[in-house]
């Protein structure tokens, strides 16, 4: 699809709330995007929009936060410092993608191999001003996912 223009922070926030209605248990969504582009802040508007009133800390270096939501389980990773694919499996990361949990990755790239597929891949860049973010659906539920997002 043609890369959305997101001029200012609440633009990114307003992205990440229209997914939640979408968001379904076990649905991966993965973020990609330069250091500051804009990752962390499009799942703190979903996590807002599914009621999360707390602080949403980015997990540049926990790997991972986990989130218990009323309607289902957030874990949100960053894998900017993830290095050796044995993390992997000592961290126990492999049961957490179980088609129960949804799951949003920053840096996805740098666990290639060990992720399954993504249902929608978010690719979000600086632009100057602002961000643009380019949204494909790779699964049949990351397409009802995109489908439903409001026009805009
Ligand atoms: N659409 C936007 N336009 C301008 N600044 C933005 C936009 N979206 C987010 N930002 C800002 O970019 C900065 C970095 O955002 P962050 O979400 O931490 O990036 P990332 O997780 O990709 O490293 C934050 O200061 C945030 O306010
Ligand atoms: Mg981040």
């Amino acid at each position: 699809m043609t890369p959305l223009f997101l001029p200012d922070e609440n633009a990114t926030l307003a992205l990440g709330a229209a997914l939640a209605p979408g968001l379904a248990p076990g649905m991966v969504i993965t973020l990609r995007g330069e250091l500051g582009a804009g990752k962390t802040t499009l799942v703190r508007g979903l996590l807002r929009a599914l009621g999360h009133a707390g602080r949403v800390k980015s997990p540049t270096y926990t790997l991972v936060e986990v989130y218990e939501l009323s309607r289902l389980s957030l874990y949100h990773f960053d894998f900017y410092r993830f290095h050796d694919p044995s993390e992997w499996i000592d961290a126990g990361f492999r049961d957490i993608f179980n088609g129960r949990n949804a799951c949003l990755v920053e840096w996805p790239e740098r666990a290639q191999g060990q992720l399954p597929p993504a249902d929608l891949d978010i690719a979000l860049a600086v632009t100057e001003p602002g961000r643009s973010a380019t949204l494909v659906a790779c699964s049949p539920a990351g397409e009802r996912l995109l489908a439903a997002l409001p026009p805009s």
